[in-house]
């Protein structure tokens, strides 16, 4: 592998490409009045278009932004930002490794042997690059349950010894890596997809219970089941599978969710990257595979597995971009892929019960220019009966999001047979609009986001937080209002309210919660309130998590030391009241890595979060300054052992004494 195509796993996770969406859908003329929030638009006694004839952006963008407020409604005493190549939390927490990559799970599990590394003992320990945590109590206890854990990707780098060399290139040092062996990419397939991991709290310490009967590792070999309108379809019928229901395995599980009714939703986000090869020529998926960028190839699996090469398989990646749903009760049980929650690069799937009890799914598409869903389910959520609920993702109506500047949203029904979703345009039945999602979300006019990554809906207040990374490929002229920036280097979060305050409703309000980034730099355009401290303010908010008291937590990803001064972190983020769009950085992790996470106990005692990637990167950082790789990482968190290499891990963070992680 040439130094140019060198460490492309975690390019594809973190660039700022230019997005797969070639649609024009609106992106607004009215570019004066859309960098307002709704907020500041109310706010504002002049007429818009007096505005815009009169006062520049840039001066009604600080006027907008001069939001005074109180203090913070969180009492903890705020981490400093920085860089380091060690974890922080706030004075009086603790914050302890839980799991680490290569942990063995269950009773047989070999030890971690970093350079002996296998895939038969990989399938037995925690998988690589920690992303959703979950949890599921047992017995109702918030001391004792089931821990979720995605693992979305794998950093060969980082994993492997003796498979990079540092060279120079343009005048700077990088790295040139060989091309892997079967056996790591055997050892790849099995550090991916997910751990279901019994826990418990023993004498105030959260213990993993090795010999945990549920315990499970899902990876890139286990059985899945496609269900739904796909399910069966020709598109995804494969020489390995004629009935078009059996996929081996998920990849790129990134964020996720617990339904109701207890099952563990895993999201496929980048799957374009695993696949290589050429369609056949005239081949029908072409289109359908340009529109999500497949094949990208920054992975090596083509090379020993058919599967992953089009011009083998190429009905293969219909069956990758799914939600997967799995039965936590039954460490054998066959994950489904549910094909109604349609195809996409699904960042997550949080979920609530809507007033009528149909239950609604959140879904980002993280990429450039991409789109906000949400899925309603058909039935109504059965609270006595859990098996009456495990097929409800079976049947139900996918939206889209059309933001518009006046404030509203509407949730667009992705359904055959309604508007343009027609054998006219290539849609022959449901099954064609869910394989090709985005197209069909073209078709209907939804509104290009920067970047859609975890979205919560919040049962205490009602509202939803819609997590917008960043998307520095913006134009002047494609900005809206729902996407207030060109060149959104550091992202943005929206709150929406839907109509009557249910969930399942057809269209609500929305308004931008914060526009990230550093808020004394006023060409940032930045919205923290003014009680947020030079620690406080963030960019880049990719996961999020509310409390049991509604209140907000946000994760970030892409924060950096020649970027935003700081490594990525979790910050509480006040949304009520006068506090609102106040700040504070709660946790910060080590060099390279991203935060993922976060996730609270229903008693809030305990706060899960996973170091991402730590020590991938390092060129940037004062006090390293050079490649980063196995034999010479920026950072070997968390053991601190020179022959232990950097590991991702999940921690968690409980209160010094007991009690509630904020009060
Ligand atoms: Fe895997 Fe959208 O972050
Ligand atoms: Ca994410
Ligand atoms: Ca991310």
């Amino acid at each position: 592998m040439s130094a140019e195509t060198t460490f492309r796993t975690s390019q594809l996770e973190h660039n700022d490409g230019p997005g797969q969406n070639p649609t024009d859908n609106r992106t607004m003329g009215e570019i004066i009045a859309s960098r307002f929030s709704r907020r500041g638009f109310l706010k504002g006694s002049l007429a818009v278009s007096a505005i815009a004839a009169t006062v520049s952006p840039v001066a009604l963008m600080l006027a907008d932004e001069a939001r005074a407020a109180s203090g913070s409604a969180f009492s903890f005493d705020e981490v400093e930002a920085g860089v380091d190549d060690k974890h922080h939390v706030a004075a009086g927490y603790d914050a302890d490794v839980l799991l680490r990559w290569g942990d063995p799970l269950f009773a047989d599990s070999p030890d971690f042997d970093p350079l002996n590394q296998s895939a038969a003992a990989q399938a037995r320990q925690f998988g690589y690059n920690n992303d959703y945590v979950g949890y599921i109590p047992l017995d109702g206890s918030s001391e004792h349950g089931l821990l979720l854990v995605n693992h979305e990707y794998t950093n060969p780098h980082l994993m492997f010894a003796g498979i990079v060399a540092v060279v120079e290139k343009d005048g700077k040092k990088k790295l040139d890596q060989k091309a892997l062996t079967k056996d790591q990419v055997d050892v790849e397939m099995a550090a991916h997809g997910g751990s279901i991991v019994e826990i418990r709290k023993q004498d105030g310490k959260w213990q993993v219970v090795r010999d945990g009967v549920l315990n499970r590792r899902i990876t890139v070999g286990t059985e899945m089941k496609l269900t739904g309108p796909v399910a069966g379809n020709d598109r995804v019928r494969t020489s390995a599978d004629a009935s078009g229901t059996k996929v081996i395995g998920t990849v790129n599980n990134c964020a996720g969710g617990v339904t109701p009714w207890g099952t563990y939703i895993m999201a496929e986000e980048n799957f374009h990257g695993y696949f290589s090869g050429d369609l056949p020529e005239g081949h029908r998926e072409a289109a359908n595979y340009k529109r999500l960028g497949v094949p990208e190839g920054s992975y090596e699996w083509a090379t020993h597995y058919d599967r992953f090469d089009l011009a083998k398989e190429p009905n293969e990646p219909n069956r990758f971009g799914w939600i997967v749903e799995v039965d936590v009760n039954d460490p054998n049980s066959v994950p489904k892929k549910r094909t109604t929650l349609g195809r996409f690069k699904h960042e997550g799937a949080e979920s609530i019960v809507a007033k009528d009890g149909r239950v609604v799914f959140y879904l980002g598409d993280d990429e450039r220019f991409d789109y906000v869903y949400k899925f309603v389910t058909a039935g109504t959520y059965n609270a006595d009966d859990r098996a009456a609920n495990l097929d409800l993702l079976d049947d139900g109506t996918l939206y889209v999001a059309r933001f518009a500047e006046d404030g509203t949203v509407d949730w667009l029904a992705l359904t055959h047979g309604q508007g343009p979703l027609t054998a006219a345009n290539g849609f022959d039945s449901q099954a064609d609009v869910l394989i090709e999602t985005r197209r069909a979300a073209d078709l209907l006019g939804a509104t290009k986001m920067d970047r859609p990554e975890d979205i919560q809906p919040n049962g205490t207040n009602g509202k939803v937080y819609v997590m917008l990374t960043n998307n520095t490929k913006r134009k002047a002229e494609q900005v809206d209002a729902a996407n207030p920036r060109a060149e959104n280097a550091f992202g943005h979060i929206i709150e929406i309210a839907e109509d009557a305050g249910d969930f399942a409703a057809a269209r609500g309000m929305w308004e931008v919660l914060l526009k990230c980034g550093d808020p004394s730099v006023a060409d940032v355009g930045a919205s923290f309130s003014t009680a947020t401290t030079a620690n406080g303010w963030f960019g880049m908010p990719d996961n999020c998590a509310v409390d049991s008291e509604g209140r907000l937590w946000v994760s970030t990803d892409g924060n950096s030391p020649s970027g935003t001064g700081r490594t990525d972190g979790l910050w509480a983020v006040d949304t009520e009241g006068d506090a609102r769009a106040t700040s504070k950085l709660f946790f910060r992790v080590p060099v390279g890595a991203e935060m993922c996470g976060p996730l609270f106990t229903p008693d809030d005692r305990t706060a899960f979060v996973a170091v991402q990637h730590p020590g991938d990167g390092g060129d940037d950082w004062e006090g390293f300054g050079r490649p980063s790789y196995y034999e010479d990482p920026s950072t070997r968190w968390p053991d601190f052992q020179p022959n232990m290499p950097v590991r991702p891990a999940v921690v968690v963070i409980t209160r010094q004494g007991g009690g509630k992680i904020a009060s």
